[in-house]
């Protein structure tokens, strides 16, 4: 026998009996986001790698580590770790800021990481996620945190954790990096050597570290003291406080995370999670945030945008299963002819409809019938002789012949 070929590593088969959780989370998203009046957009899962090194930026773990990235025909080519790049590359090439503001778009589809797999953890995994443009008011944030929640409580899920946190603009936040790194410098050959690494280039990543020994050292008064100070500008600090009133109004419950900084380079102002404590170490559901300069970053006009993305494996494994659900019917017969015949009539009027195409036994038909759908429709030699079918529901047991012409109303109970 010939070897056999596994899956990749970090990589998963949606296998038939889970794609109806797929659809269900799915289905949920379009009727939520079309309600907020979000408009799907697809776009290519291979894009120029430069996208995401301007993009999502070159001090990150998904550019620096992370990328699937090879060459072909001379230009370097990466399959997207995160579609808000993407979507803004698509916003700009067509022309999307002559729409009338906000432009609304939502996704889903797969990523690609090369992180370590593990629970929660995947090299290829699902988005769906929500990206506006046009809007720099609080309340396009509310509204988006809002969207996310509502989205959430559609497929069951209302327990879960929003943590907020502002960023705030370039401007205020240079001056917190400094004295974040005025700090942490006297520690720095303690920290892990990620945090190491990141201290110049990127020292609001350290917040977020998980590792025992930096997070004892981060609690140090000192320390503690410039990380709960207010840093914002007046103008990044109204947004910020604006936003919580609306949420408030709005009874979205939250809680300010004060080391939430996300792992992405081109957040400003508002970030934002919503995490589920059954998750273990990879709890996020979903990841968001403003990024307000993105759009000029990647060559478009300077235009104030907020988004966020949900892995769609770690909603699902959230939820309970269902049971797979059955066809209408099942037409059980030894006439191949006649029960291909009627199946046909019968999708083409809507129905889902499968027979058995072996010829099998009568009474093993019947079996496959009682598994598989609500239905069995047995056209036996006397039904057909009088243009007749048997129909049995299979919940009740109770059994009807009707006309060939009549099995509509029958299947309709
Ligand atoms: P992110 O936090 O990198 O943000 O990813 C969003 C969500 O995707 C995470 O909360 C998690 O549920 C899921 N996820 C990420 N990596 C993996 C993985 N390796 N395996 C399974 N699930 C994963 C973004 O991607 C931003 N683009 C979100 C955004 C949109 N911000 C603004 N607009």
């Amino acid at each position: 026998m010939a070897n056999k070929i596994n899956v990749l590593k970090g990589t998963k088969d949606i296998l038939p009996q889970d794609i109806e959780m797929w659809h269900f989370v799915e289905e949920n998203a379009l009727k939520v986001f079309s309600s907020f009046g979000v408009k799907e957009i697809r776009t290519p899962i291979i894009e120029s790698t430069d996208l995401f090194q301007r993009g999502v930026g070159e001090t990150t773990d998904i550019v620096n580590k992370e990328m699937y990235t090879f060459e072909k025909s001379e230009r370097s080519i990466t399959l997207r770790p995160e579609n808000t790049a993407g979507v803004v590359r698509s916003y700009i090439e067509n022309g999307m800021h002559r729409l009338p503001a906000p432009v609304k778009l939502w996704y889903k589809g797969p990523m690609f990481r090369y992180e370590r797999p593990q629970a929660g953890r995947q090299r290829q995994f699902h988005q769906v996620g929500v990206e506006m443009f046009g809007v720099a008011q609080p309340a396009a944030d509310a509204e988006i945190i809002l969207m996310a929640e509502n989205f959430l409580k559609s497929i069951g899920l209302d327990e879960l954790d929003v943590e907020i946190n502002s960023l705030g603009c370039p401007k205020c936040r240079a001056q917190f990096k400094e004295n974040l790194k005025n700090v942490i410098r006297p520690y720095l050959n303690d920290l892990c050597e990620d945090c190491q690494s990141r201290f110049e280039k990127n020292p609001l990543r350290l917040l977020d570290c998980k590792v025992p020994t930096c997070q004892e050292i981060f609690a140090k008064p000192e320390i503690q003291e410039v990380i709960t100070s207010n840093f914002l500008c007046e103008e990044c600090t109204q947004h910020y406080e604006q936003l919580k009133n609306y949420l408030n109004e709005l009874n979205v419950k939250y809680s300010e995370n004060k080391h939430l900084v996300r792992g992405l380079d081109y957040y400003t102002r508002t970030v934002f999670e919503i995490k589920s404590n059954n998750l273990g170490s990879q709890n996020a559901v979903c990841g968001g945030g403003r990024y307000d300069n993105l759009v000029e970053e990647l060559g478009g006009e300077s235009t104030p945008a907020i988004g966020f993305a949900m892995g769609m494996e770690r909603l699902i494994s959230l939820l309970k299963e269902k049971e797979p659900s059955k066809i209408d019917g099942f037409v059980v017969s030894n006439n191949t002819t006649e029960a291909l015949k009627l199946a046909q009539e019968l999708r083409l009027q809507g129905f889902n409809i499968e027979i058995d195409l072996s010829n099998k036994k009568f009474t093993k038909q019947l079996e496959k019938a009682s598994k598989v759908a609500n239905f069995a429709l047995i056209l036996g030699e006397d039904e057909i002789n009088n243009n007749k079918v048997s129909v049995k529901n299979l919940v009740t047991g109770e059994q009807v012949t009707v006309d060939k012409g009549n099995i509509r109303q029958s299947l309709m109970v």
